[in-house]
């Protein structure tokens, strides 16, 4: 049964969500699920706007073959080629031979090197941003985006009504449940952090490239944002999302708080921690959040610190290295390109001292970053005699933090 809805008119949504996959990329927990957006123009021409992940492909076939009602499919605009939402490229090609793909040079470049058909009589290159498609009440034009976040990236604009079809920019982890609109949603509550937690993990790395992205399209007349991923923006709510992309995409925390990330053999390291945040507490430092290593996905704690202004991150050594689930998360922040944070650093060891050297020399490969207090090295278990050392780190990340 077609699942379909007309998000403007001639102009519809054919994407589906997939409940079922555990792991995004192979890589990332999906405990909502996750949408794959596409939509169709049935106008004089039809122009379907990227296709599915091939786990939805039926219902996928199901909704264009609804919209179209018998006509043909004149365009296939491919923003970007990443399997999530090329996996079906194949099959459009296979149910309307004559399509013309339109899409960058680079799109084409990768199409070769992920299928085994030859396009090249049915391929509209798009050579020069601003290029111009008509399709009847409808004209689509066309800017790259590149690196945001794969390098062919390009996004669609539709200019009779303003809608400006995004590929993955403003999307989002989470199934759709019938409310394709963000504003039909409890956005804050229900798709907020799984959209910072997509942008971190997903697009972090490329905020330059978002920051130039963002400039180019404050150029156009905005009513509606369609990302391939999450809810739909309608005009009035798109100040809302780009406010957050600029924080993100700066790297400047949204708000001014603490982050505890720590690994713990045996709970030692752990309860330096609790004793640290309960310090905080009492101090009247609110909304502490504390992840252990070994038990949140990375991609949970990256949301976090890059929500937050200051961090504190805590582990044993191990093997005279970093236990390895901390040196995992510093090293996936530094190729996120992490910066401008502050962060205090508690190590602990039993006979050879590793840990606090190591997240030293790993947090230094991030740019901006100040170190908050003196480090402290534990030695198995915090006795009550250096509980003063607690008390000063303490004062010191209280301090930074009403300084901020
Ligand atoms: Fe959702 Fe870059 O693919």
């Amino acid at each position: 049964m077609h699942s379909v809805q007309e998000i403007s008119p001639q102009i519809f949504w054919v994407g589906g969500s997939d409940r079922r996959l555990e792991l995004f990329e192979n890589m990332f927990p999906l405990p909502n699920g996750v949408s794959y957006n596409s939509y169709l123009i049935s106008d004089d021409k039809t122009v379907l706007l990227d296709t599915v992940d091939s786990s939805i492909t039926k219902l996928f076939i199901e909704n264009i073959k609804h919209v179209l009602a018998g006509r043909k499919l004149d365009y296939l605009v491919v923003n970007h080629i990443e399997p999530d939402h090329g996996a079906n490229i194949e099959e459009i090609i296979r149910l309307y031979p004559e399509v013309k793909i339109i899409a960058s040079k680079t799109t084409f470049k990768f199409f070769d090197q992920y299928f085994n058909i030859d396009i090249s009589s049915n391929s509209i290159v798009i050579e020069k941003e601003g290029t111009e498609i008509l399709l009847g009440n409808h004209t689509l034009s066309f800017y790259f985006a590149p690196m945001v976040h794969w390098p062919e990236v390009m996004v669609t604009y539709e200019k009779s009504q303003g809608i400006l079809f995004s590929a993955d920019a403003f999307g989002s982890f989470g199934a759709l449940a019938g409310n394709i609109f963000a504003d039909e949603t409890d956005f804050e509550n229900v798709f907020l952090d799984e959209a910072r937690r997509y942008y971190t993990n997903i697009v972090g790395k490329y905020g330059r490239q978002v920051q130039s992205a963002l400039k180019k399209l404050s150029k156009l007349e905005i009513n509606m944002i369609c990302s391939v991923h999450g809810p739909i923006w309608h005009k009035k709510d798109i100040p809302y999302i780009l406010d957050k992309y600029n924080y993100w995409s700066l790297y400047k925390p949204e708000k001014k708080g603490v982050v505890f990330a720590y690994g713990s053999m045996y709970g030692n390291t752990e309860n330096v921690m609790n004793a640290l945040a309960n310090k905080l507490a009492q101090k009247g430092i609110k909304d502490i959040r504390m992840y252990d290593v070994s038990k949140t996905h990375p991609s949970y704690i990256i949301s976090d610190l890059w929500k937050y202004s200051h961090m504190v991150i805590g582990a044993p050594t191990y093997n005279l290295n970093l236990y390895y689930p901390m040196h995992t998360l510093l090293h996936e922040l530094t190729a996120l390109g992490f910066k401008n944070r502050k962060v205090s650093i508690i190590g602990n060891h039993t006979w050879a001292s590793a840990a606090v050297k190591e997240m030293k020399a790993l947090i230094g490969n991030m740019p901006n970053i100040e170190i908050i207090g003196e480090p402290i090295d534990t030695t198995s278990t915090l006795k009550a005699e250096q509980e003063n050392k607690l008390d000063k780190l303490a004062d010191d990340i209280y301090k930074s933090l009403n300084e901020l």
